[in-house]
């Protein structure tokens, strides 16, 4: 039985133009899908253009040619608010810099899209606070992000895009701000939510040890995406997770 694919692209090409006029190939010709419960990496030099595919399936930016599917539906004739609608019903973004609302609390920004989906926040603020618990920042709750480190405010990115136990969980160097000993702790952590809610893990990050947890790898080079490991690992067994 085929499984329907969470994202899928249909050979995304992006094209930048550089200031002195000239057009930077970026990405060229991807096609790449991900279903349910599936755990995928994506490593690349900086500036290979990571991020801007991960914003492309996030649908925060647009390909200069080719397609994108959320769930099967061709994204382009959305309109900005469709997408963002569509965006928090099943996917949760960690970015590369945390993008936290710097008026908010660390436990308000936690609920936000919360907030923005409309539902009652009430129920969620234990599951913020567990969530804070488990990336070892529960201290931090009433903290605004200035007064934060950069790892911190990494965490609190990271249990903003968790609260609404999203299908698909984008990450883009989630771990880049963190010592060896909490970075490790995210990644287990993400691996066990997404073994917990059955939802997918899209990771790009520059660390090969983290990027080889993942069921399936990729690297950005020269504008393609290219396949690592053939094989599909098994997910991890619970108990391997423990830190
Ligand atoms: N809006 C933009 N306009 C012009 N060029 C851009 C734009 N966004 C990204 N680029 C260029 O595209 C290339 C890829 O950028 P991207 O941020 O995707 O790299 P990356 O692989 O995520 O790098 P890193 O590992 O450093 O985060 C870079 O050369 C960057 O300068
Ligand atoms: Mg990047």
């Amino acid at each position: 039985m085929s499984v329907s694919p969470i994202i899928a692209l249909e050979n995304v090409s992006k094209q930048f133009r550089s200031p002195d006029g000239q057009i930077n190939t970026i990405l060229q010709n991807i096609s790449f899908s991900i279903t349910t419960n599936q755990t995928c990496s994506i490593t690349g030099e900086s500036g290979s253009g990571k991020s801007t595919l991960l914003n492309i399936i996030g649908g925060l930016d647009y390909p200069s040619s080719g397609s994108v599917f959320w769930k099967e539906k061709y994204i382009h004739t959305f309109s900005t608010d469709q997408l963002a609608f569509l965006r928090q019903s099943f996917l949760g973004f960690i970015f590369q810099s945390s993008n936290l609302i710097p008026e908010l609390t660390v436990l308000e920004n936690i609920l936000f899209p919360v907030r923005i989906a409309g539902k009652n926040i009430q129920p969620y603020r234990s599951q913020a606070m567990e969530l804070l618990q488990q990336l070892n920042i529960a201290n931090q709750a009433q903290q605004i992000p200035e007064k934060l480190s950069g790892g911190e405010r990494q965490r609190v990115a990271i249990a903003r895009a968790l609260i609404l136990c999203p299908e698909l969980i984008i990450a883009d160097e989630p771990t880049g701000n963190l010592d060896e000993k909490n970075a490790a702790v995210v990644i287990d952590f993400l691996l066990k939510l997404c073994n917990e809610y059955h939802s997918s893990l899209l990771l790009v990050t520059h660390n090969t040890i983290f990027a080889e947890k993942m069921q399936r790898s990729f690297t950005v080079k020269s504008g393609e995406l290219i396949r690592l490991n053939m094989g599909l690992r098994p997910i991890p067994r619970k108990e391997s997770w423990t830190p």
